[in-house]
């Protein structure tokens, strides 16, 4: 199964938005295969968000992701990655529809709530960063109720 790396940026812990955004995950289906709270240094943050580096937001970003505690979590599940980021909505939460993650509970692309990986690919790096310590592996009994 395909697994995807989903962070709750700071805001969204600070907010008291950790058990809303996990539910949604869940009940959509996800197994929840890794789960921390941890504070990042900027080194840490630069490395997460390297690809934007040329971009003129990317210190505010690195400051916002540095500037509390954030969730990181890896989910699994047939098409996670992108079901993922339907799940989270689109980027500026001026564009995200009601019923996402950033649709409900986000104004300011910069205050968004929520990173989810973008692609397999990104997926594999950013939980190889994330989680050099490795992934539970286990199977839900409830498999055979959500897959054909
Ligand atoms: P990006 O990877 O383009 O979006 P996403 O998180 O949806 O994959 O950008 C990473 C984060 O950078 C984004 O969640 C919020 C922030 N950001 C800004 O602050 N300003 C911007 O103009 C953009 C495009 C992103």
């Amino acid at each position: 199964m395909e697994q995807t790396f989903i962070m709750i940026k700071p805001d969204g812990v600070q907010r008291g938005l950790v058990g809303e955004i996990i539910s949604r995950f869940e009940k959509k289906g996800f197994s929840l295969r890794g789960l921390k709270l941890i504070s990042v240094d900027s080194a840490f943050a630069e490395k997460h968000y390297a690809d934007l580096s040329a971009k003129p937001f990317f210190n505010g970003l690195v400051e916002y992701i540095i500037s509390g505690p954030v969730v990181a979590m890896v989910w699994d599940g047939k098409n996670v990655v992108k079901i993922g980021r339907t799940i989270i909505g689109a980027t500026n939460p001026a564009d995200s529809a009601p019923g996402t993650i950033r649709g409900d509970f986000a104004v300011d692309i910069g205050r968004n709530v929520i990173h989810g990986s973008d692609s397999v690919e990104s997926a594999r790096k950013e939980i190889a960063l994330w989680f050099p310590e490795g992934v539970t592996e286990w199977q839900s009994s409830l498999r055979p109720w959500i897959y054909e």
